[in-house]
């Protein structure tokens, strides 16, 4: 994997690039590197199969689209170069190779089933069939989170006005800004471009409604520190970065007004699995009142399961990445140090599920659709 460019987050923002892109003229696929950011601002090309895999498990990218279109192009550099009988003959366990990558996000198993069915339909050159595949999924990707931001981006605009009418009936001045809290990273960079709660971001604040994002650190790999803090930072959008537990005291004192989060997984019943800690965030707004809202493509519906918290698998990390820290030091350079005592035991669980019940609504690209079984069979049917 060769690094192609590298940007000092701290002298300047950086160009924007999609997350992943293919560049024809030298058929080359590149990413950008996630662990590197928000201090380096890298683009790497992945150049065959273990590259592709190695991209998804490390997080270079990560995000539950994006790992869908990365698998896709992973097909692609496995097959491009072999001759159509011995490219036939891998597929399957390329296949398997990629979606052994990360059990949790639906996305993953979604693409390469959408690039296996083109791969079965194609008679010759079944490289440039996974290409092709892996571009109309890029294509699509991109369409739907914008397409499902301008959905949601509607219903901000609704609670904003719906705010400012509270507040001159109680005869107070009109409101600063509406505060949305947002869990982990489901911006442009879990996706292609856009994202999924943070393109609702963008869509709304590009209506000229006044937001301000309250971002969950994340721990333990700190997605929302890191990337979020990162991408809203450089499309201007203001922003307080809170450690994980202090959301509910801030719905309690009225400083949130809405929730927006991503999910990996959502079964048919409507039950949405997210990064660890998503949950608690759920069950705050729950009992504080405040609308919690879920955007994701359809791509992240499983409607083979409807039991989110038995029939998900979910993903456990390494140890690492609890027991220690890394972030940039005084000197400018990138550390790793250790928080727990030498042989703590550590759990490390990645996802956890949102029962549907604690669930407003799922902002999609066909619209904002209740978490309810009878609306997602519906869902579900419109398009078979
Ligand atoms: O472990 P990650 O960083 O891949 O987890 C990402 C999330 O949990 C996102 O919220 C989710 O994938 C939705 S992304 C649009």
């Amino acid at each position: 994997m060769d690094s192609i460019e590298g940007v000092d987050q701290a002298n300047g923002p950086a160009p924007h690039t999609l997350t992943i892109r293919y560049d024809a003229e030298a058929d080359r696929v590149l990413i950008v590197d996630q662990t590197r950011l928000p201090h380096d601002y890298v683009e790497v090309e992945l150049k065959t199969l273990a590259d592709a895999c190695y991209a998804i498990s490390a997080m270079q990218v990560r995000g539950a689209p994006l790992i869908g279109v990365t698998a896709a192009f992973g097909v692609y550099l496995s097959l491009r170069g072999k001759e159509d009988i011995t490219a036939r003959n891998s597929v399957s366990q390329t296949v398997e190779a990629l979606a052994a990558t990360r059990p949790t996000a639906i996305n993953l198993r979604w693409a390469l089933t959408e690039v296996e069915a083109s791969l079965a339909r194609c008679d010759s050159d079944l490289a440039a069939a996974a290409l092709n595949a892996a571009l109309e999924l890029h294509a699509q990707d991109i369409e739907a989170c914008a397409l499902l931001g301008e959905h949601g981006a509607q219903r901000l605009q609704e609670l904003w006005e719906a705010k400012c009418e509270r507040a001159a009936q109680a005869g107070l001045s009109k409101p600063e800004r509406l505060n949305i809290l947002t869990h982990c990273n489901a911006g442009s960079l879990a996706t292609v471009d856009w994202g999924t709660a943070l393109a609702v971001i963008y869509k709304a604040q590009a209506r000229g409604i006044p937001l301000h994002v309250w971002v969950d650190e994340t721990r333990p790999r700190n997605q929302g520190a890191s990337l979020t803090c990162w991408e809203l930072g450089q499309r201007g959008v203001a922003h307080t970065l809170i450690v994980d537990n202090a959301g509910g005291h801030l719905m309690q004192q009225g400083y949130v007004d809405c929730c927006v989060v991503g999910s990996d997984r959502t079964t048919l019943r409507g039950d949405v699995c997210n990064k660890i800690g998503t949950y608690l965030k759920a069950l705050a707004a729950a009992d504080n009142g405040i609308p919690f809202y879920v955007a994701l493509p359809v791509s992240s519906i499983d409607f083979t399961l409807r039991d989110g918290l038995v029939e998900i698998p979910i993903e456990e990390r390494e140890a690492e990445e609890v027991s220690h820290i890394s972030g940039l030091d005084d000197q400018g350079i990138i550390r790793r140090v250790r928080l727990a005592p030498t042989g703590t035991v550590v759990s490390n669980y990645g996802f956890d599920v949102t029962p549907a019940r604690l669930v407003s609504g799922l902002i999609t690209e066909r619209g904002i659709i209740a978490a309810h079984e009878a609306a997602l069979t519906k869902l579900r049917d419109s398009l078979s």
